[in-house]
């Protein structure tokens, strides 16, 4: 990735102490040349772009990952782009390795992670998860098969039912034991699910049940998915698509 290297002195000073260098090179009277060549050799060796500028302008085969991921790693709920914000950069950079290896089945994001470099993604995976979780919750759009009026009641006590209790006879665990009070995500390996629109939480359920997702850390999800009937993926994913990201103060 030539064009993600290019050298920001923010970045240059966080990683090699430029200022105390330069007060050294000064004093000595070694000149700036010497200076230049020397943190030269030395980036080279170690550095890479850093997160904010790949997420905010990309470079070369990688397109800004803002224009579909939002300005503050939002999403677009509409167009089913995730949001990014908050999220652990464990599983950040879980997905987007899944992305560049083919195990996580996507167009669009296979070729962006594959022109990453591995420190690339861990450096953008680190910018989102630096971020807040978006303040509002995410539009609910219900899915075409549960938006008749009559049966949204029973699809909402269906996906409140499932995210804090689960459904034991089924060995099938609440989904809030991993994924946190109202489902805002723990730690790095349990993301959050609100936040997130419906269709693309639907989609990731979805895509558990057929392979189109690795099954992620022991497997947990995959099993998870495949104990949920088509009705209750859609009844789930209306349910945290409706709640906040955040904790109401
Ligand atoms: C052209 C639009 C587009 C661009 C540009 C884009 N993404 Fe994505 N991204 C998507 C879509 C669509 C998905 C959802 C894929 C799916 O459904 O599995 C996604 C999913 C992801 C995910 C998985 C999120 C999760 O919760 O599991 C990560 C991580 C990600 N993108 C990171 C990035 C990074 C980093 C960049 C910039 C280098 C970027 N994306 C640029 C469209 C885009
Ligand atoms: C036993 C633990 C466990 C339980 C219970 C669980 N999950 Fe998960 N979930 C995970 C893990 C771990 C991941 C991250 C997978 C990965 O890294 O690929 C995950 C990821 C997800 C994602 C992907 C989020 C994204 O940004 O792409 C969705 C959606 C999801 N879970 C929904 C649910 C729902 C709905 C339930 C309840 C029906 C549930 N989970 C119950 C462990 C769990």
């Amino acid at each position: 990735m030539k064009s993600l290297n290019t050298v920001h002195p923010h970045h240059l000073k966080h990683h090699t102490g430029l200022a105390t260098s330069t007060k050294g090179v000064r004093t000595a009277g070694t000149g700036w040349h010497a200076l230049g060549l020397g943190l030269g050799l030395m980036l080279s060796a170690s550095c890479f772009a850093d997160g904010a500028t790949i997420a905010k302008s990309g470079g070369g085969a990688v397109p800004a990952c803002l224009t579909c991921h939002g300005a503050a790693g939002e999403g677009v709920a509409q167009a089913g782009f995730p949001r990014l914000a908050g999220l652990g950069a464990t599983y950040l950079q879980r997905q987007l390795d899944a992305f560049a290896d083919g195990t996580r089945v996507n167009d669009v994001m296979m070729p962006i992670a594959k022109a990453l470099s591995v420190a690339d993604r861990a450096e953008v995976s680190a910018y989102y998860a630096a971020l807040p979780a978006p303040a509002a919750p995410v539009s609910v759009l219900p899915p075409t098969s549960v938006a008749a009026p009559a049966a949204r009641p029973a699809a909402a006590s269906v996906g409140a039912t499932l995210a804090t209790r689960g459904r034991w006879a089924d060995k099938l665990p609440a989904c809030e034991q991993c994924h946190g009070p109202g489902g805002r995500g723990v730690g790095p390996d349990f993301p959050a699910l609100t936040g997130q629109s419906a269709s693309y939480l639907a989609n990731q359920l979805t895509a558990w049940k057929t392979g189109a997702r690795p099954p992620g850390p022991m497997g947990l999800m995959a099993v998870v998915a495949k104990k949920l009937s088509e009705a209750e993926v859609l009844a789930i994913a209306n349910h945290y698509a409706s709640l906040p990201a955040k904790e109401d103060r």
